[in-house]
């Protein structure tokens, strides 16, 4: 029998998913799960790391990542849902793999040194945040994943990982599965403020679940080309964030062409062209929205991706964790 490969993706619960995401990485992941055996992780756990004097931030965003994930097209009988916490042998195979890391590595993590920085833990290491590469080695080979889409900035992670797996695999034989990142063509989307990637803390993003009104709002204030101070003077298309927007979400490229053409000329205001890109992605959110809304009304339905989903994958760690057992001889003593 022909075996699909099985792909291993997770998120951080910490807040309602963006059109940047969309872009970065969602979509691709509804293409996938037609050739893979996709797994969805929601990574509560290591979303605590950095969260653990707040975690009702992690533990209420979970259905919402659930439910952004349904209404955009993840399909929990191809792709499965799974819920870190909830899957306890992931932190027993984190212990296991604890050995096998050691502190300098661990501070030299490209990642790992950026969001200390970021954070402003650097004086005063949290042991939990400096070690989650090492949980996250733990969900990667805990589900057998063959690859892992991630964005550029989780590389470091997965030659973590591998590098585990081999200290791993020499000392015990071999038992887990490196892995691959597929880096693909991973789009990044430009904020709102034109400024830098789109990101929830940035407050520059279009949720995926956007009201109409604010979807408008947001849009209307939106960043253009800053030279640009009367609607008769040519203006800059390159690298304006209403026209990456539009060439992004806007199907009608003749609209757009016409739009960029007048913009360089001077002969339309920035109104128009954002009235424009506001009706595009009116129409490409309305339809997540709308689905969003069914399964905010049925807790239920949702509650059920959740269990089956983390079930289903549990079983698959709990596999893994027993092969580990074995091979390093503490699984049998009575
Ligand atoms: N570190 C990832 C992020 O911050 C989330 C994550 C957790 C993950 N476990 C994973 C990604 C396993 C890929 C595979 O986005």
């Amino acid at each position: 029998m022909f075996m699909k490969k099985r792909i291993l993706t997770g998120d951080r619960p910490t807040g309602k998913l963006h059109v940047g995401h969309y872009i970065g990485s969602l979509a691709n992941r509804v293409k996938l799960q037609d050739e893979y055996d996709e797994y969805i992780l929601i990574a509560d756990l290591q979303a605590l790391t950095d969260n653990f004097d707040d975690p009702k931030k992690v533990s209420e965003n979970v259905r919402e990542l659930v439910m952004d994930y349904l209404s955009i097209g993840i399909d929990p009988k191809k792709a499965t849902i799974v819920i870190q916490s909830q899957v306890p042998e992931l932190a027993e195979l984190t212990f296991f793999y604890m050995n096998l890391v050691t502190l300098g590595r661990l501070k030299r993590n490209p990642t790992v040194k950026e969001e200390l920085n970021q954070k402003g833990f650097e004086k005063s290491i949290p042991m939990g945040f400096l070690t989650y590469p090492v949980s996250q080695a733990a969900d990667i080979t805990g589900f057998d994943a063959d690859l892992v889409p991630v964005g550029e900035d989780q590389l470091p992670m997965i030659e973590q990982t591998n590098e585990i797996v081999r200290t791993f695999n020499r000392l015990y034989g071999k038992t887990i599965k490196e892995s691959k990142a597929m880096v693909g063509d991973v789009a990044r989307l430009i904020g709102l403020d034109g400024k830098s990637k789109m990101s929830k803390s940035l407050e520059n993003s279009i949720y995926l679940c956007e009201s109409t009104e604010s979807l408008k709002k947001k849009i209307m204030s939106m960043y253009t080309d800053p030279a640009r101070v009367r609607a008769d003077m040519p203006g800059k298309v390159e690298g304006n964030p209403v026209f990456i927007y539009h060439d992004v979400f806007n199907p009608n490229k003749s609209e757009v062409n016409d739009l960029k053409e007048r913009y360089k000329k001077g002969t339309v205001g920035d109104v128009e062209v954002k009235e424009k890109l506001f009706v595009a992605m009116e129409n490409f959110i309305a339809p997540i929205r709308e689905k969003r809304k069914k399964f905010e009304n049925d807790p239920k339905y949702v509650r059920e991706v959740m269990k089956e989903g983390t079930e289903k994958g549990r079983k698959v760690v709990q596999d893994v964790v027993a092969r580990v057992k074995k091979s390093i001889g503490v699984d049998k003593y009575y």
